[in-house]
């Protein structure tokens, strides 16, 4: 199949584009590099042998979006990554994150109508779920009130995709909402690449361990778990790439329609075990202080992944131990390609 990739350079992005070339699919990128930069091609050739073709492309921009498919006139279907992420730069910048993330969507399916490409998969995200109950979680855990402009830009999304599908029988959406994408391509060729001072919990146990941080503050170890700490569902994101690769084969499948699937390993681990095995593995110093909760962390969230498993044929294989290892690894080729 052709594959237009959006948001292709950056991290899920460019992970499934390896697992697309690898199963002998043709990618189109295109990114607009707000969050990622052209050296990523580099490391897909590396991996792949291949080199993509790449748009420096908004997918807010109608025009260039037109010019794209018409030079791409066989594309069978879209995978749309591209959006603003960070939680908490979403509550300081709402309306650019409405702005990029609903105006991509809207801009991507009118011009995949115009061009006649109705298959989609979408990043869709486990804070669909906001503070959700008991875990785990399972596409019928209810949608909650989301948490964050992030959060809400998720939501709605998936309310235009449903209700592009309920207008447009002959389009396919599948949303895939992924729980915590975590590590690198065991190559250590391409991985995450924060900008600044890292959010999330793995770049910034990496970049501790690499003396970039000084030390890591754990948010919180007075939450109602084992050992205190949050829990979270961490999954490789080769993993994930790959249930992209599958969510693609199924829809060619299975009638068109709105579907939704958790991607998650169905195991939860709190974010003391995974300090903890981090150091195990990789034998690297992790310093480390307990503070205050982090405001609006949930205590526990894991997934319930079967449905993925049943309808898609998908599970993920790799271990925490390994997905550790592949996060060090690219740490430190990006540590050595600073220096
Ligand atoms: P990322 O920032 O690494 O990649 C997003 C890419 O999209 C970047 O390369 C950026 O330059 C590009 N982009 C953003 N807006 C664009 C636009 N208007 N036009 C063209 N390109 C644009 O983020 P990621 O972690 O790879 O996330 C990919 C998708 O998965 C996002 O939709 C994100 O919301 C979703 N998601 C991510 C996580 C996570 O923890 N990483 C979890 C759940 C869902
Ligand atoms: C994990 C745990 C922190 C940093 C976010 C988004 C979610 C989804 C995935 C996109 C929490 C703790 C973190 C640190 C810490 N993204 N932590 N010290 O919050 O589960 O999910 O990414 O859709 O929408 O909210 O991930 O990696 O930020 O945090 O103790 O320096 O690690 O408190 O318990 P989170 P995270």
């Amino acid at each position: 199949m052709e594959i237009l990739v959006t948001g292709g350079t950056g991290y899920i992005g460019s992970h499934t584009v390896v697992e697309l070339l690898q199963a002998g699919h043709s990618v189109v990128i295109a990114d607009n590099l707000c969050h990622s930069d052209r050296s990523v091609l580099d490391g897909i050739r590396a991996i792949t042998g291949q080199i993509p073709v790449f748009y420096e492309t908004d997918c807010c921009d109608r025009a260039a979006l037109d010019r794209l498919f018409q030079r791409h006139p066989k594309l069978d279907a879209v995978i749309h990554f591209a959006a603003l992420k960070a939680v908490n730069e979403s509550e300081l910048l709402p309306l650019a994150y409405y702005a990029n993330n609903l105006g991509a969507l809207v801009t991507l399916l009118q011009a995949m109508q115009a061009h006649r490409v109705n298959q989609i998969v979408f990043s869709s995200s486990c804070t669909v779920y906001g503070t959700p109950g008991n875990p785990p979680v399972t596409e019928q855990s209810p949608i909650q009130p989301a948490t964050s402009p992030y959060g809400a830009t998720k939501q709605m999304c998936e309310r235009i995709l449903q209700d592009a599908v309920h207008a447009d029988p002959s389009l396919s959406a599948t949303a895939l909402r992924y729980f915590n994408p975590i590590g690198a391509h065991e190559s250590g060729l391409i991985g995450e690449k924060p900008q600044g001072v890292p959010q999330n919990l793995l770049p910034y146990v990496t970049e501790t361990a690499a003396g970039i941080r000084r030390e890591l503050r754990i948010f919180g170890n007075d939450y109602p778990t084992p050992d205190g700490t949050c829990i979270r569902d961490f999954i490789h994101v080769s993993d994930l790439a790959r249930a992209h690769v599958c969510a693609l084969e199924h829809m060619r499948h299975v009638p068109a329609g709105w579907r939704t699937y958790n991607i998650g390993t169905g195991r939860g681990t709190s974010v003391r075990e995974l300090v903890d095995t981090f150091i195990r593995t990789t034998g690297a110093s992790v310093p480390f202080r307990y503070e205050a909760r982090r405001p609006g962390d949930i205590g526990q969230i894991w997934a319930d992944p079967s449905l993925a498993e049943r309808e898609l044929g998908w599970k993920s294989v790799k271990t925490l131990e390994e997905t550790l290892l592949s996060a060090w690894r690219w740490q430190q080729h990006i540590t050595n390609l600073e220096k």
